[in-house]
C-alpha cells in the first residue's frame, strides 16, 4: 500500500495556501484579531554582564496609557526558569536582577498602544551594577571545557594519531565560522489571551504542543487550559520554539486583565532569540598517496552562555561522510557573556562541513587529485564509525549529474588559471548531507460521499509548503483532487506532531496521514464487500483502492465514491497516530508533554540514515578590486521520495542562496570590549540581492529508499544551505590561490 502511494507521491503541485499568502488573507499570529488587546514593548539591557542596581519607574508610568510595567521585583517568581535549546534552564530573561547577556529583557511595558508602551519603555531608567564582560573566544575569562554528548560519546575509532604521523599526505588546518542571526520576516511576536482558567497563546511556532506545554509547566497551568495556535509562520529556521518570553506576555495579559500583544522589533530580535554560535575548527586529514583517507580528525569549540551547555557538535555527522579506518573527535564548549544559541538551519552541518568540506579540497590540491575523485575514492555505502549501512546513499551520482551540468571538465586544476578580461575565475565543489529524521504523529482525517476530505494535525507551515505535502497526501492515498482536501495545522487543539526542526515534519506528517487514509480505504473497502449491491461483494477488501475519486478493483470494476462511502457510514473520520519503528511506545505522551522525540542520523540501529548532495560554484573575483561574484550554482540533491518538486525546488533553491550568504554576507560583528552587536538590525547584516544570486540550477536526483522509512521520505528543510560555504571558499581558491579558513569571505581578505 505505502510503496503504490510512495509513487503517487512527486508530481509538481502549487502551494494550496499559495493564494491565501499573497492577497494577505493567511494569518500569521500577530494578525489574529483578539479582543481590547493591550500592546508590550521590551526594555532591554544596556550591558552584558552584572546586575541591575535599580530601575526608577516614575517617567515611564506618567505615560499616558501605560498600565503596568513588569521587572524582576514583581513578576520573578511567577514562572519557572525557561529551558534553553538543551533543555536546562538558561536564565536570560525577568527571574532575577543578573544580567547574562546584552539585550536581555530586563522589563515588559504594557500600555493601551503600542506607541505609549514604547514611549514609555524609553523612560524606564535602569542603573546597572555592571562587570566586564567576556565576548568570545580568546576574550578574557570564557570557560572552556568538554561539552557533554547526548548521544554516547564522540565518535571515534582506530588510532587516528598514529595514522596521521604515518600519513603520506597529510593536510591540518583551522576553520572558523562567526555568529549568524535567522533574521525571519515575521517577526518574534506573542499574543496572550485568558478566558478565565483558560490561556491563548498566538505566537509562531514550530512546535504547537511544544508551545502549550512548556508555557502550562512554566505556569503550573493545566495544559488543557493552554492552546496554542501558529497558522501560518513567516519563516523560523530554527528560532521558533517554546521560549522564554511567551510565559511573561501571559502573566502580562492576567496582570491587565486583557490580552497582550507583543511585537519586539528587528533589532531586538537579535539578543532575544536564539542564533547560531562561532565556532572554530581543527581538521586533520591523512591519506595515501593515492587519495585513500588513513586518518580523520575534526574537533571543534563552539561558543555558548553561561549557564548554557547548548553546541551542536556538528562531528556526529561529518565522522560518517567518508570511509576511514581511523577517527578521532572532539567537541568542547566556550562559555562567554552571552545569550544562549540554538538551532539554526542544518545546526551541526552548516558550520561543521565548512571545516570538512574545506579540508577535503586541500587534501585534493595537496594530492594533486581531482576533488571529485578525492570524494569518490573514499565514498562508503557503510557508515564508516558503526559499520552498518547507510539506509541509501547517493552522494556519487548527485557529484556526476551537477558536475556534467556544471561543466566541470571545463576546470583547471592549477588556481588562479583561469582570467576572463579583469576577472579571475574559479570553480568549486562540497558535499552536502543532512540527517534523516522522523518523529511520532497523530492526525485526524475525514471524508465525506461528495468526495471532500479534511485532514486535521498540529502541524507546522514555516514557509516550505507543509499545507500542500499534507494535502498531496491526502488527495493520493484517497484517489481525490488535490483542491478537495482541506488541511488544519498550526493549531494545538489538533492532534500532536514532532516539532518541525531536524527535517523531519514532512516524512512524520505523511506517514501518519497515509496511515488515517488507509483506516478510511479499510473501512469503505469492508462495507463494499460485504454488500449484496456492490460490484466488489465477496472480493478481498484489501485489493479495492481509492482512485479517481471512486472504488475500483484490479479488474478495473468502479463504484462511485458518493455510494462507497454512503454505504460505510457517510462521514468516515479516522483517527491515526504514528510511532516510528525504534521510538518508545510513550513517544506520543512524551511528544505532547513538550520532549522533542524523533529517531534518525546515526541514531538508529539497524542503518544509518542521511541525504546527501553535492553544490557547484563558479567564482569570479576582481583582479583589482577584489570584489566577489557567484555567476552561476548547480546544485544537486538526492533526497529519497520528493513529495512535492515544485515547492522542494524553492527549498533546496534557498539553502542553497543562504548557503552562499553564509560564505560571503553574513556575520553578526561583536564589539569585543562591550559583548554587544554592532550591527543588530537588517540594513547592516549582510544578505544577498538578486544580483548577487544570477543563475541557481536546482537537480533532484531520483532515490528510491524503503529502508530509511515507508513512504521513503528523506525530507529536506534543512541539507541545501549544507556545504555551499566551503563549495564557494574552495572556488574561490580555485580562483585566486588564496585559502580563506574564516568565513565570510569578503574583498578584504582577497587583498
Ligand atoms: Mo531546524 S534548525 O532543525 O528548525
Amino acid at each position: 500500500m505505502q510503496d503504490k502511494l510512495a509513487n503517487l507521491l512527486g508530481r509538481p503541485t502549487p502551494r494550496v495556501d499559495g493564494i491565501a499568502k499573497v492577497t494577505g488573507a493567511a494569518r500569521f499570529a500577530s494578525d489574529e484579531p483578539v479582543a481590547n488587546p493591550a500592546y508590550g514593548y521590551l526594555v532591554t539591557s544596556a550591558v552584558a554582564r552584572g546586575r541591575i542596581g535599580s530601575f526608577e519607574l516614575e517617567r515611564a508610568r506618567a505615560v499616558p496609557g501605560v498600565l503596568d510595567i513588569l521587572t524582576y521585583q514583581n513578576v520573578g517568581d511567577q514562572a519557572k526558569p525557561a529551558p534553553g535549546p538543551d533543555g536546562k534552564p538558561s536564565t536570560t530573561s525577568l527571574e532575577s536582577d543578573r544580567i547574562w547577556h546584552d539585550g536581555q529583557i530586563i522589563a515588559i511595558v504594557v500600555a493601551e498602544t503600542y506607541e505609549a508602551a514604547r514611549e514609555a519603555a524609553a523612560k524606564v531608567d535602569v542603573s546597572y551594577v555592571s562587570e566586564s564582560p567576556s565576548a568570545t573566544f580568546d576574550s578574557p575569562g570564557v570557560e572552556t571545557e568538554p561539552h557533554k554528548p547526548e548521544k554516547g560519546p564522540d565518535p571515534s575509532k582506530g588510532d587516528a594519531a598514529a595514522a596521521f604521523s604515518g600519513a603520506e599526505v597529510k593536510i591540518e588546518a583551522h576553520y572558523s565560522t562567526p555568529t549568524q542571526h535567522h533574521n525571519p520576516i515575521e517577526l518574534f511576536s506573542t499574543t496572550c489571551a485568558w478566558d478565565g482558567a483558560k490561556l491563548t497563546i498566538y505566537e509562531p511556532s514550530q512546535f504547537m504542543w511544544g508551545t502549550k506545554a512548556s508555557t502550562a509547566s512554566r505556569l503550573n497551568l493545566d495544559p488543557d487550559n493552554v492552546r496554542a495556535i501558529s497558522r501560518y509562520i513567516g519563516g523560523a529556521f530554527g528560532s521558533k520554539g517554546p521560549n522564554p518570553r511567551t510565559a511573561w506576555i501571559a502573566i502580562a495579559a492576567r496582570r491587565v486583565g486583557r490580552p497582550v500583544k507583543l511585537v519586539p522589533t528587528r533589532d531586538q530580535g537579535f539578543t532575544i532569540a536564539t542564533y547560531r554560535a562561532e565556532t572554530r575548527q581543527q581538521l586533520k586529514l591523512g591519506a595515501t598517496r593515492e587519495g585513500k583517507l588513513v586518518s580523520f580528525s575534526h574537533e571543534g569549540w563552539e561558543v555558548t552562555s553561561r549557564p548554557s551547555g547548548y553546541n551542536v557538535a556538528g562531528v556526529e555527522s561529518t565522522a560518517r561522510m567518508y570511509q576511514c579506518p581511523n577517527i578521532s573527535t572532539a567537541v568542547h564548549v566556550v562559555h562567554a557573556d552571552r545569550s544562549t544559541p540554538g538551532y539554526m538551519r542544518a545546526p551541526p552541518e552548516t558550520p561543521y562541513m565548512f571545516g570538512l568540506e574545506s579540508a577535503m579540497d586541500e587534501l585534493a590540491h595537496e594530492l594533486g587529485m581531482d576533488p571529485i575523485e578525492l570524494r569518490r575514492a573514499n565514498d562508503t555505502q557503510v557508515d564508516p564509525v558503526e559499520g552498518i549501512p547507510f539506509t541509501s546513499r547517493s552522494l556519487m551520482q548527485c557529484y556526476d549529474q551537477a558536475a556534467a551540468r556544471f561543466g566541470w571538465n571545463k576546470r583547471s586544476a592549477r588556481p588562479a588559471s583561469i582570467r576572463d578580461g579583469d576577472w579571475l575565475v574559479g570553480y568549486g565543489c562540497a558535499t552536502a548531507c543532512y540527517p534523516t529524521n522522523i518523529g511520532p504523529a497523530a492526525a485526524r482525517v475525514s471524508l465525506t460521499p461528495d468526495g471532500k476530505a479534511v485532514v486535521g494535525l498540529a502541524g507546522h507551515e514555516i514557509g516550505t509548503g507543509a499545507y500542500t505535502t499534507v494535502a498531496i497526501t491526502a488527495a493520493r492515498a484517497l484517489g481525490l483532487a488535490v483542491e478537495d482536501v482541506t488541511v488544519h495545522m498550526g493549531d494545538s487543539d489538533l492532534p500532536p506532531i514532532m516539532i518541525a526542526g531536524g527535517s523531519n515534519n514532512a516524512a512524520s506528517a505523511c506517514h501518519v496521514i497515509a496511515k488515517a487514509c488507509e483506516e478510511i480505504r479499510r473501512r469503505i473497502a469492508d462495507a463494499a464487500v460485504k454488500s449484496g449491491d456492490s460490484p466488489f461483494h465477496g472480493a478481498d477488501a484489501s485489493t479495492l483502492a481509492l482512485e479517481n475519486g471512486a472504488l475500483s478493483d484490479p479488474a478495473h470494476r468502479t463504484e462511485s465514491l458518493r455510494t462507497a462511502v454512503a454505504r460505510a457510514g457517510h462521514r468516515l473520520e479516522a483517527y491515526a497516530e504514528n510511532v516510528p519503528a525504534g521510538l518508545p511506545d510513550t513517544a506520543i505522551a512524551d511528544m505532547t508533554k513538550g520532549k522533542p522525540v524523533m529517531l534518525g542520523g546515526a541514531g538508529r540501529k539497524d542503518a544509518t540514515a542521511f541525504a546527501f548532495g553535492a553544490h557547484f560554484v563558479e567564482v569570479r573575483v576582481h583582479a583589482l578590486t577584489r570584489e566577489i561574484r557567484v555567476p552561476r550554482i548547480v546544485s544537486a540533491f538526492a533526497a529519497g521520495t520528493i513529495v512535492n518538486p515544485k515547492t522542494a525546488q524553492s527549498q533546496f533553491m534557498g539553502g542553497a542562496i543562504w548557503g552562499l550568504s553564509s560564505a560571503l554576507h553574513e556575520e553578526t560583528e561583536l564589539d569585543l570590549e562591550t559583548a554587544r552587536y554592532v550591527n543588530r538590525n537588517l540594513a547592516d547584516y549582510l544578505i544577498p540581492v538578486n544580483a548577487d544570486v544570477p543563475s541557481v540550477e536546482i537537480i533532484m536526483v531520483p532515490e528510491h529508499d524503503d529502508r530509511v522509512n515507508p513512504l521513503g521520505i528523506k525530507g529536506i528543510g534543512e541539507i541545501g544551505i549544507v556545504g555551499m560555504n566551503a563549495a564557494v571558499a574552495n572556488a574561490v581558491f580555485n580562483a585566486t590561490g588564496k585559502r580563506i579558513r574564516t568565513l565570510p569571505i569578503r574583498a578584504e581578505k582577497l587583498l
